[in-house]
């Protein structure tokens, strides 16, 4: 009896000194809390690692198990059960055990994918073993997305691409001589006419999805990172001090806030829409999290005041424009509609839902009457945007002639000179006329999807950008080509033909 106790404990004590050898002296082999001397971290070390496991399930919408984990607080307060952590105990601690378990009730579930790799699953544990602690200075019930997303620092543009930029934004500037082009964590100017990089400005987003000018010349960017944040930013393109990069001025939008000058939206994933009223003082935006928010800037940008965040599509939101008379909004959906809003009303007074595929951009015709829709069915629709007894929009017309789904519209609201352009998957950027949906010009040249289209201010420039990084800008009378270049700094791109 005693002898098998005493052996019993012997064998308890290798075991547990195993345990602790597995989980302490075992240096991780990559990642998270490697190397690093001294305590793990929960914002730095432990956080990122729920973030990308664990938060799809366990944030504060999905909440499987009652249990979210996307602040410090409600991590310790558990789900249906206690507290999954034990501070100084992490073989006693639920979360450990449900991390390395095999089969049912392992996290994450067996159905969603593989276990957690062994060494992330140690950096918990160390932590746990460490005393549990969140870090000083962050508050314990504040968004751990928010908190990982502060210290997250971008890149500084690239000195040559190694891959063409995507380009998922354009925009000319008032005076239509210069065009800007959304990069990888920048946005480039260009001169229009000789398609010459002339300015370069960092931007925290990696990608500028919308942008466009305020009537005070300052640039409105929409834009993010995928999966990890989004935000609406305004820049003045014409501030700071230069430092020159491969031979041209870089502006650091990013630190710099003579440059960088507010910021409307910080949200966890892509903004991919931005609108601006006919007035100048309201500013809408649109994206992932389906909602559709309008600030009034009369105060300034920096006291911007949300007016409305509304939240009626059922999935992302890919565009939103106002009505020439600015009181109603125009959106469109991955849910498959597009949508009217009456702002004063505060709802959704209208919805259009015959492109039964994802809608991805949408207008409003100078008129208010018509509204204008494109979608991955490969059509530009119009319909009626008035009829709201019915608040179902009746079509007029459905145009093809686009072989692959249609990306963008831009339009030109002008009552005398309306002009209508759509960009598509299949590399041509389209002119139409809006009142007989017929085709004026077909824009060809690019090799890639169209995913950008832009019109000049003035009405004579029409531009596409592509997936290949290609810009290409066309005469709207005729549909010559003026320039054709490759917005992808120091990248060595196939030959760009004229
Ligand atoms: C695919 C969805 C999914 C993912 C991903 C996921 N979980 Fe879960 N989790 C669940 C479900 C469902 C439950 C409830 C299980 C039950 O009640 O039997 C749960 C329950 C839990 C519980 C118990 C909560 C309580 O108090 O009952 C813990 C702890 C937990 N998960 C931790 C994690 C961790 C840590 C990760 C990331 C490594 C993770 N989960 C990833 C779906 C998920």
């Amino acid at each position: 009896m005693l002898r098998s106790r005493s052996l019993c404990c012997i064998l308890c004590s290798l075991i547990g000194l195993f345990l602790a050898w597995l989980l302490l002296v075992r240096a991780p082999q990559a990642g998270y809390a490697q190397g690093k001397p001294g305590p793990v971290s929960f914002i730095n070390d432990v956080a990122p690692i729920l973030k990308e496991t664990c938060f799809a399930c366990h944030d504060a919408k999905k909440r499987k198990g009652k249990f979210e984990m996307t602040s410090y607080a409600n991590f310790r307060k558990g789900g249906s059960k206690d507290d999954p952590v034990t501070p100084g105990n992490a073989r006693a601690s639920l979360i450990i055990d449900m991390l390395t378990k095999s089969g049912p009730g392992r996290m994450p579930p067996p159905e969603a994918g593989n276990s957690l790799p062994k060494e992330k699953i140690d950096v918990i544990a160390r932590w746990i073993q460490e005393g549990a602690k969140l870090d000083p200075g962050i508050d314990p019930k504040s968004d751990l997305m928010r908190e990982l997303r502060i210290r997250w620092k971008p890149p500084e543009p690239y000195a040559a691409y190694p891959q063409p930029a995507n380009i998922n934004g354009l925009v000319f500037t008032p005076d239509s001589k210069k065009i800007v082009v959304g990069g990888h964590h920048e946005v480039m100017v260009y001169d229009a006419e000789q398609g010459k990089l002339e300015k370069r400005v960092a931007t925290r987003s990696e990608r500028a999805y919308t942008m466009l000018f305020l009537p005070d010349g300052k640039l409105a960017v929409a834009g993010g990172r995928p999966g990890q944040e989004g935000n609406v930013r305004i820049y003045n393109i014409n501030a700071g001090n230069p430092k020159m990069l491969g031979g041209i001025p870089l502006i650091d939008g990013v630190n710099d806030r003579t440059v960088f000058l507010a910021e409307l939206l910080d949200t966890d994933d892509t903004v991919f829409a931005l609108a601006v009223s006919p007035d100048g003082k309201k500013l809408a935006s649109g994206g992932i999290d389906r909602l559709v928010r309008v600030w009034d800037v009369s105060g300034g940008y920096d006291k911007a005041k949300l007016e409305h965040a509304f939240e009626n599509h059922a999935d992302w939101v890919f565009s939103v424009a106002f009505s020439p008379d600015g009181k109603r909004l125009v959106t469109a959906s991955r849910d498959k509609t597009a949508k009217v809003w009456d702002l004063a009303a505060k709802e959704s007074v209208l919805t259009f839902p015959d492109h039964q595929n994802s809608v991805y951009d949408a207008a409003i015709t100078a008129d208010g009457k018509t509204g204008i829709s494109i979608a991955d069915d490969k059509n530009v629709r119009f319909w009626q945007a008035t009829d709201q007894a019915k608040q179902v929009g009746k079509q007029i017309r459905a145009a093809g002639g686009h072989a692959k789904g249609i990306f963008k519209i831009a339009y030109r609201n002008d009552p005398k000179n309306p002009l209508l352009a759509t960009c598509s998957a299949d590399g041509t950027v389209r002119l139409w006329n809006v009142n007989t949906g017929l085709a004026l010009k077909i824009l060809t040249g690019h090799t890639d999807w169209v995913y950008a289209v832009a019109i000049s201010p003035d009405g004579k420039l029409v531009a596409g950008g592509s997936r290949n990084g290609e810009v290409r800008i066309w005469k709207t009378a005729d549909g010559a080509l003026v320039k054709a270049f490759n917005a992808s700094p120091g990248y060595v791109p196939q030959v760009v033909k004229k």
